[in-house]
């Protein structure tokens, strides 16, 4: 039985089945009074368990580590609010806080730092591995491939049995997606991988290996800085999204850190995940050169045959706003506005996101902006390419992965994730050989040529 985060269990529903059994089952409370019907007796109590495509109804844990309120709009890391650790922190304070429950002393923040200093670097041989790739492999396939390469560089990192040794290993797996992801990118346009600096702080590190020569370094600006930073903060962690219960399954098989992490890059890589990104600049693309009007591109959406969703908009949690996608919405104004760049495919995002929230289609399903829907025009008023920007996404993502995993690892009570199912394939059916199989499924049988002299049985 997983160990119960909440204990004070003081009330129960109660189910009656068709054939009469009748079941007691627990009220889990969490602690802004969500409810659950704890169900983990339900199948030993009566033989029936319950299905829930997709999970919109079904919670897979107890997690203390974020909160949202979808109705509300609200999102919480470790009980601060997004908007104030949006205004308040760095990147890595919020990831300390997402991972380790508490705000960093600046102690706790300076010596993180320097770990993450330490470990930005990689192993000299590990670079060739980004050779091995074609220059049009998606960076995404890349970071899965190489985080899961970086185990055989840090064995003793695959049993972490101390705190010390799990924060070594959290800061090299910070440091080093940083790394890889901006060496990926270098590859893929032909130029050399950058090192990172000693001297820069993470945000500024990434942008320097992204965009620096070895003739000549880049220096990013503030408002770049503080923008890359936001955007790393907002995407740290959201609870059970896809690729974070994909990291908890993995985790939960006990399978080590680097593992749990490249199976959440490869989940977060969907377009309807992380993929989505991309997909929003894409879109944008389309409709400007397209010459289209939004209008006419969400009449394609709301023909449900043309299979064309608005990239960015709908949330399985969200059913209000998404309070990241107003964070980034300002946060892209600020930055085209101090950088001086007039991207008309913000002008189109924000047509779309008119057009859209006044038309019943999208409101009578609930469907708002996500954080995915301005994402895109901030990463590209940074020069990073479209195919870069679930790489970023995953960069902000590692800190939360990194926490559930610590959360499965550190409860002694965990157990193996192992959902049920209800069958639906053919009932029991007797063995029978090839010519058998075809008698009993087609009219005109006739034993083949080949059969008919020795007459035998082909099993
Ligand atoms: C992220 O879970 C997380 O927290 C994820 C994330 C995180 O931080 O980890 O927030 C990051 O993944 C954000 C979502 C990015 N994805 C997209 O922007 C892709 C476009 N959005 C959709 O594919 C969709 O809205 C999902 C995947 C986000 C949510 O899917 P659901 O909850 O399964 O909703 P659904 O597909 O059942 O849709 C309900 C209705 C359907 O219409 P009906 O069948 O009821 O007529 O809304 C329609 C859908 O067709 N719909 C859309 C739509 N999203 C849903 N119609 C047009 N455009 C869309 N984007």
């Amino acid at each position: 039985m997983t160990e119960n985060l909440v204990d004070d269990i003081t009330q129960s529903a109660s189910l009656t089945l068709p054939d009469g059994q009748r079941a007691d089952l627990p009220i889990v409370v969490g602690t802004e009074g969500e409810r659950a019907i704890d169900i983990s007796k339900l199948r030993a109590q009566t033989g029936y368990i319950t299905l829930d495509d997709g999970y919109t109804n079904t919670g897979s844990c107890q997690s203390a580590i974020t909160y949202i309120d979808g109705e509300a709009g609200i999102l919480r890391y470790r009980g601060y609010p997004i908007e104030d650790i949006a205004k308040h922190c760095s990147f890595i304070e919020a990831a300390q806080l997402v991972i380790w429950g508490e705000l960093p002393s600046p102690d706790q923040r300076s010596h993180f730092s320097d770990i993450l200093t330490e470990n930005s670097a990689l192993p000299e041989d590990f670079r060739r591995h980004f050779a091995a790739f074609p220059p049009h492999a998606h960076p995404m396939s890349i970071m899965s491939a190489l985080i899961n390469a970086l185990q055989s560089y840090d064995l003793p990192g695959l049993t972490i049995d101390s705190d010390e040794e799990f924060e070594r290993v959290s800061a090299t797996l910070m440091s080093k997606v940083r790394t890889i992801a901006a060496a990926s990118y270098k590859s893929s346009i032909g130029e050399p991988i950058i090192y990172p600096r000693y001297d820069l702080r993470y945000v500024e590190n990434f942008l320097h290996m992204m965009f620096s020569r070895p003739y000549r370094n880049f220096v990013p600006t503030a408002e770049a800085t503080r923008a890359l930073n936001l955007f790393l903060i907002l995407h740290a962690d959201h609870e059970q999204n896809c690729s974070t219960s994909t990291v908890r399954m993995v985790a939960s098989g006990q399978a080590n850190l680097y593992a749990s992490v490249a199976a959440g890059v490869c989940a977060l890589w969907g377009s309807l995940h992380g993929g989505a990104n991309q997909a929003v600049i894409e879109m944008l693309d389309l409709i400007l050169e397209s010459g289209m009007s939004t209008k006419e591109y969400i009449a394609k959406v709301k023909d449900r045959s043309s299979g064309i969703k608005l990239m960015g908009f709908g949330h399985r949690v969200y059913r209000n706003f998404d309070p990241r996608s107003r964070i980034l919405k300002d946060a892209c104004d600020d930055l085209l506005n101090a950088l001086n760049i007039d991207d008309p495919r913000l002008n189109i995002a924000r047509e779309l996101e008119e057009v859209a929230l006044a038309d019943d289609y999208f409101v009578s399903r609930r469907l708002y902006p996500n954080v995915d829907f301005y994402s895109g025009t901030i990463l590209t008023a940074l020069g990073i390419p479209p195919e870069m920007f679930t790489v970023i996404f995953a960069i902000g993502r590692t800190a939360g992965w990194i926490a559930n995993w610590k959360e499965i690892h550190d409860n002694p009570a965990s157990r193996i994730y192992r959902p049920r199912q209800i069958y639906v394939g053919p009932p029991q059916r007797e063995w029978m050989n090839r010519f058998q199989r075809e008698k009993a499924t087609s009219q005109e049988f006739r034993v083949p040529d080949e059969l008919r002299s020795d007459g035998g049985v082909v099993a």
